[in-house]
């Protein structure tokens, strides 16, 4: 599908360097959480976000319940590996952000690469279809949380936004998938440099573009085509990323280098 590209809302902000960006990133987070303390909240995993978990962190250093009230939902998860398993973005949000900030367990939401609940409830279930379940439980956990308030994406250098890979339909729900080489090679390093999974759990296009509020994040001048892309090109199934101008609060923040070729 291609769609004539209306005139764009996206808010554009470039910022000096990643910290920079991380930093306003964080503020923006932390804004939304003042506004709406029972926010709910999309988040990425990936390099670029990093920065701003460890901004949020450093935040909530001495609060007791920092995140008290707020809800997360992770953008994706590989299948197949446990929430402990050093590649998993379970583990990844453990690390950066869950332990630190007195998020109730009960609050945060990763899709489970496993489907070990719908296959503790019917253990003869095949996997493909446990899996797809569990997709399905995930877009109900968002609606009855209300729907995403705000999202933070990160921006893949082929226009993936979550693991919603070139040629995802723009109204495709949360569903497994399987991912690009490209995208498997750029996050080989979270895997010791070995096999990156192939298929993981994400949510799909339409749940992302239904957050009321979006911030998409680009560093550096590997992304920099990407933004390009992003800023002059069609909106077009073929670059994911694209599908934002078609919502209407949408910040795109950058630094210099992402943000070169513009
Ligand atoms: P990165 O990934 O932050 O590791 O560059 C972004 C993405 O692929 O969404």
């Amino acid at each position: 599908m291609r769609l004539r590209q209306r005139q764009s809302p996206l808010r554009w902000e470039t910022v000096s360097g990643y910290d920079a960006l991380s930093e306003r990133a964080a503020e923006r987070v932390l804004g939304a959480i003042i506004q709406q303390p029972r926010l709910v909240l999309g988040l990425p995993t990936g390099r670029t976000p990093e920065g701003m978990y460890a901004h949020l962190v450093q935040h909530c250093v001495g609060q007791e319940r920092c995140f008290d009230g707020v809800k997360t939902f992770n953008l994706d998860e590989y299948v197949g590996l446990k929430p402990d398993h050093p590649g998993s973005y379970a583990r990844y949000m453990q690390q950066r952000l869950f332990d630190h900030v007195g998020l109730f367990e009960g609050d945060i939401f990763i899709p489970d690469g496993l489907a070990e609940d719908v296959l503790a409830d019917e253990p003869d279930l095949p996997m493909h279809q446990a899996l797809e379940r569990e997709c399905e439980r995930y877009e109900r956990a968002i609606a009855d949380a209300g729907g995403l308030d705000l999202t933070v994406l990160g921006l893949g250098r082929n226009g993936h936004i979550a693991f919603n890979e070139p040629g995802s339909p723009f109204d495709s729900r949360t569903r497994v998938v399987r991912l690009d080489d490209e995208t498997r090679r750029a996050n080989a390093q979270y895997f010791g440099n070995g096999d990156v999974p192939e298929w993981a759990i994400t949510m799909g296009l339409a749940t992302i573009l239904a957050s009321k509020s979006i911030v998409l994040l680009a560093s550096g001048a590997s992304k920099a085509e990407a933004v390009a892309r992003l800023r002059h090109g069609p909106v077009a199934e073929s670059f994911p990323a694209s599908l934002l101008h078609l919502h209407d609060d949408v910040t795109v923040l950058v630094d210099r280098e992402a943000a070169r070729l513009l």
